[in-house]
């Protein structure tokens, strides 16, 4: 079995999670087999090792945690994009819609330079909304997002269309229909 392959095999499916209908792509069995995670961050390591991002930015919460193992491997920092009131310093914030109502994403004023090449990552791409916020995010800052990364993208919910028409390059590994 190939490494996209093995990636693709160990995310679980749960039905009918958060609410019915929904097929919920679950990557926790990834994180919990140490030889899949290492498989899944090299996917990500040798993708970023020549460009070489100036920061890695991960999206609240999930992106977090392959964010800052990835940021650790190629030797660059790691800035966190929060939800809504948890950063204590002073902040950028942009909103996006959600199904029902919408959220908001936060970033510390001081987490990017004006030229700086981000990295933004995240576990997976359903709307595109989180991302996009992202993306925002930190172009208010002056920073440039070289690439959108994620694990998983959900083509059918339109995100990663949206994503790519409003210029952003993305790099994914696995699709589920
Ligand atoms: C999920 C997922 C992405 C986002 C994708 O996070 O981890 O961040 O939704 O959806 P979108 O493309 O439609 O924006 P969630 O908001 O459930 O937060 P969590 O990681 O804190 O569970
Ligand atoms: N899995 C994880 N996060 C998500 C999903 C999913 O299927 N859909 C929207 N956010």
């Amino acid at each position: 079995m190939n490494d996209i392959e093995l990636i693709r095999r160990t995310i679980r499916t749960v039905s009918d999670w958060p609410e019915p209908g929904v097929q919920f792509r679950d990557i926790t069995p990834l994180l919990q087999d140490p030889r899949t995670f290492r498989v899944l961050i090299d996917q990500f390591v040798h993708r970023y090792f020549d460009a070489r991002p100036d920061a890695i930015a991960g999206l609240d919460a999930r992106g977090f945690i392959i964010g800052s193992v990835l940021a650790y491997e190629l030797n660059v920092g790691f800035v966190p994009i929060r939800k809504k009131g948890k950063l204590p310093f002073t902040t950028v914030a942009e909103s996006y819609e959600l199904e029902y109502g919408s959220a908001t994403v936060e970033m510390h004023t001081d987490a990017v330079k004006a030229g700086d090449r981000v990295l933004l990552i995240d576990d997976l791409i359903a709307t595109g909304g989180t991302m996009m916020a992202g993306k925002r995010l930190l172009e208010k800052l002056g920073a440039t997002v070289i690439e959108g990364a994620a694990i998983v993208d959900l083509p059918e919910l339109g995100g990663s269309d949206r994503l790519r028409a409003s210029g952003l390059a993305l790099f994914t590994l696995v699709d589920f229909g």
